[in-house]
């Protein structure tokens, strides 16, 4: 979704908003564009495509003074073109804008009706009209901002800058994100701290419907009825180097091998002496900014006297986080008995769902900003659920609703295809499948002892896993040859399957789909010839022997067929075109690496067809639009 910088300091504004748009980049994009002020005037230069075009369109070009926005969009109203790029410009006014305006159609013909002359397809470019007719009134951008906003329906963020005030950047939020980043005689305002954090440490995340005026010396924050609001900023001690690639060629890759660490810091919080011990997930504390403050014991039983009470969950979520919130049934249920609803976020929420007394509604979202999610966690609020949100980016939107918190921990991921914040939620699913098991008295301390050890051994499990990436790399090399991909499995490695599918969709565009394996005679078996590819996720669990079943039924009608299994095993390999082992583990964790050889085939198989594997085409990281 769309990249959003602004800057107003002493650096040239160029060089901010280029370096914070590349931070951006990951959100998914088709053109660029930014616009800064000098001397009264406003140059404006946009791009299709990438940002090297933008950035090959100004190296001739001088830029001087202290202000400026930018912006990376992703197409919703109007082609990807030059012309729908962002910023917009009226009469002074530039504004860069993030979302989408429902009532877009009315507000042209009344701007039409009006004389107004509209250069683009967008409807970001009519709201720049709005305020640029407003600001003619007021005189003052605040204040135009302001009295426009009840006119616009939708969720929206937008940044202006105008012509007649060279110190003022006007920013507001209301839907997709945006956090203000606070220098020395410098102020920054993006749509990630991802953009800022090689320049600042200190951010002010906004909520919804707050407008911020931002000044070189001072960020003034507002309700948008104009009441000014206090806000500490938060200080978030990540490193510039999380967000760059390591030397790794992609930094899809560079997250897949992260993961074994990525997981170990995803239990490390909630693991104490062995036992699970979720740490601050500070139901109905308020203020984000005190849950490392509270006293974590007090903070576990306030933990097991919520759960206690839970008699049923949904859990909630979208694309990849989706298919680890239906592994998060099969533990759920297994380990504590809990019935557990699934439910995709943009169904949930028109579905007029059924939502008992003592249920607990999860959210999990990666970026914390799914547009989908963030609705599904409203409304379950709104029917008087206790929800519980699962994020790796903390502060986000998501986060900031829940009534309780958990991280997944996993650092930035910036590959648009989520790898690490995929298993590290299995990790984080497991304790707290853990955690109701034992608060429902289904699992013995020794039990919990066992389990707390499978998981502990998961990271280095992991590292053999990556071991035998070359396996992977020519396993990707002879999948090139088939026109189509079934992906299959039982149990956990049904939403395996799945997300293996996802992954050859997303980055080599090929047509693959994830299937429960005992649903293949009901449909999959017609598809299979010589030119299918069946990937079948085999490991030695309560459903082995059943999933061999259908491994030879796949191969009796000629099916070529790539097995994953656990460690070495003679009858899968002979049935196989190709068998790769994975270490075996208990089948609660199985997920965890059983996903990693289908995100290195997928990428493997991307790079050789040559495609844009941290970028996928049409797709973006942070869907902030329903
Ligand atoms: C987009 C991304 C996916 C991600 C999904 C849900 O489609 O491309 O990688 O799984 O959104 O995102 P979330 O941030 O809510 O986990």
């Amino acid at each position: 979704m769309c990249g959003i910088v602004g800057y107003l300091g002493n650096l040239n504004p160029k060089d901010v908003i280029i370096s914070g748009l590349k931070k951006l980049e990951y959100r998914g994009y088709d053109s660029a564009g930014l616009a800064i002020l000098h001397n009264g005037e406003t140059k404006l230069i946009r791009a299709l495509g990438k940002l090297k075009s933008l950035e090959e369109k100004i190296t001739s070009e001088q830029f001087n003074g202290h202000i400026g926005i930018g912006h990376t969009r992703w197409a919703t109203h109007g082609v990807p073109s030059e012309r729908n790029a962002h910023p917009h410009k009226v009469r002074g006014i530039s504004l860069v804008h993030n979302g989408i305006i429902e009532n877009y159609l009315d507000i042209k013909e009344e701007l039409v009706k009006q004389g107004a002359k509209i250069n683009s397809d967008t409807d970001s470019e009519l709201v720049a009209h709005l305020i640029a007719n407003e600001v003619e009134i007021t005189k003052d951008l605040k204040k135009a901002v302001e009295n426009i906003l009840d006119k616009l329906k939708g969720a929206f963020s937008i940044v202006v800058m105008w012509e007649k005030n060279p110190n003022e950047l006007i920013a507001f939020k209301d839907g997709p994100p945006l956090v203000v980043g606070l220098g020395k005689s410098e102020n920054f305002v993006a749509s990630d701290v991802q953009a800022l954090i090689s320049y600042t440490n200190q951010f002010i995340y906004l909520n919804d419907r707050e407008v911020v005026q931002l000044s070189q010396e001072k960020v003034r924050l507002f309700s948008s009825q104009g009441v000014a609001i206090e806000r500490k900023p938060i200080v978030l001690n990540w490193s510039p180097e999380l967000v760059e690639k390591q030397g790794f060629s992609h930094f899809m890759l560079k997250e897949i091998y992260e993961q074994p660490r990525a997981v170990a810091m995803a239990m490390e919080p909630h693991i104490l002496n062995h036992r699970v011990v979720l740490k601050n997930v500070g139901f109905h504390e308020k203020d984000l900014h005190h849950l490392d403050q509270i006293d974590p014991l007090k903070d576990w039983e306030t933990t097991q006297k919520e759960f206690s009470k839970i008699e049923r969950i949904f859990i909630i979520a979208c694309g990849t986080s989706f298919y680890a919130g239906q592994i998060g049934k099969y533990l759920i249920e297994n380990l504590s008995q809990i019935p557990v609803e699934t439910d995709i976020a943009s169904e949930f929420r028109y579905r007029q769902p059924i939502i008992p007394k003592n249920s607990l509604v999860l959210t999990i979202s990666q970026s914390g900003e799914t547009a989908d999610t963030l609705a599904a966690i409203r409304l379950a609020k709104e029917k008087g659920a206790l929800t519980l949100s699962l994020c790796n980016v903390k502060n986000s939107s998501i986060d900031r609703e829940a009534h309780g918190h958990l991280y997944m921990n996993a650092g930035p991921e910036i590959g648009v295809a989520s790898t690490k914040a995929f298993t590290t939620t299995l990790v984080v699913l497991n304790l707290l499948a853990i955690t109701f098991g034992k608060v429902k008295k289904l699992i013995s301390e020794e039990q919990e002892l066992t389990l707390v050890q499978e998981l502990l051994s998961i990271p280095s499990k992991m590292e053999v896993v990556l071991s035998y990436d070359k396996y992977f790399q020519t396993a990707a090399e002879n999948l090139k040859k088939f026109k189509g991909f079934l992906f299959m499995g039982r149990g956990v490695s049904y939403p395996i399957a799945m997300e293996g599918a996802l992954k050859l969709k997303e980055l080599a565009y090929l047509h693959a789909e994830g299937y429960a394996a005992g649903e293949m005679k009901h449909g999959p078996l017609a598809l299979i010839d010589e030119r299918m590819a069946i990937v079948m996720i085999v490991p030695h669990d309560a459903n082995f022997e059943k999933t061999v079943s259908n491994l030879e039924e796949a191969k009796a009608r000629g099916g070529q067929i790539i097995t994953l299994g656990s460690g070495e095993n003679e009858r899968l390999k002979s049935i196989s075109l190709t068998y790769l082992p994975v270490p075996k583990a208990e089948w609660n964790l199985n997920p965890i690496l059983y996903v990693v050889p289908m995100q290195l085939m997928a990428f493997h198989l991307a790079c050789i067809l040559g495609y844009d594997v941290d970028q996928p085409r049409n797709l973006a990281k942070s869907v902030t639009v329903e």
